[in-house]
């Protein structure tokens, strides 16, 4: 436990992975995986992290800074890990990064990363405290200071959109 009675968690118990093979129903009519499936998977892989991190309910707050690196084509194997970066009080930042594997040559490329916000909720959808995360390793550190820029980019631009009245939800 931490100061104050907060329970805490190591970076690496929420670590991740998902292999999923691209079948030609994954595809767009170039036979490449649709960016709207890899988001999906993203999202997936990045709620098992946030998951087990919260060991309670979670919901997607936001997905951002995602970038479409390379094409995935039908046939390969398609390769997620995601991991908490930080926690707050009820959110936190998951980073996933995703590799295709072409099983036939024995290649793998980076296809994507992205970086989410899960908020933990009890049954009824209200926000509830989380675990503090805990870095064990220099790498998990450099994730927990990048993850504090992003929050501060992220913050100021949600109260900027909320000031905006675009997050308002009046029809
Ligand atoms: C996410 C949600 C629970 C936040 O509820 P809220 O009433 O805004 O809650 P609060 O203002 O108390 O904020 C709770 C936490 O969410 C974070 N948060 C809220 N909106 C956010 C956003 N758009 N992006 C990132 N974080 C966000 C806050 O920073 C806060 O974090 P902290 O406690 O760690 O400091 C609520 O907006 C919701 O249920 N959204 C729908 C989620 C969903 O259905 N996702 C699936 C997509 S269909």
């Amino acid at each position: 436990m931490a100061q104050g009675g907060q329970a805490t968690r190591g970076a690496y118990a929420s670590q991740s992975e998902m292999t999923e093979l691209i079948l030609p129903n994954d595809a767009n009519t170039l036979g490449n995986l649709l960016g709207g499936r890899l988001m999906h998977l993203i999202d997936l892989v990045a709620a098992m992290a946030a998951y087990r991190h919260a060991r309670t309910h979670v919901v997607t707050a936001s997905m951002d800074h995602i970038d479409f690196i390379a094409p995935v084509h039908v046939g390969d194997l398609l390769i997620l890990k995601s991991r908490v970066n930080r926690g707050y009080r009820t959110s936190m930042e998951v980073g996933v990064k995703v590799w295709a594997e072409n099983a036939i040559e024995g290649t793998h490329r980076h296809v994507a990363s992205a970086y989410l916000t899960f908020v933990a909720v009890n049954a009824a959808g209200v926000p509830v405290p989380i675990p503090q995360l805990l870095t064990e390793d220099e790498e998990g550190e450099r994730r927990f200071q990048d993850a504090g820029r992003r929050r501060e980019q992220r913050q100021a631009e949600l109260a900027r959109r909320r000031a905006a009245g675009k997050l308002s939800t009046q029809p």
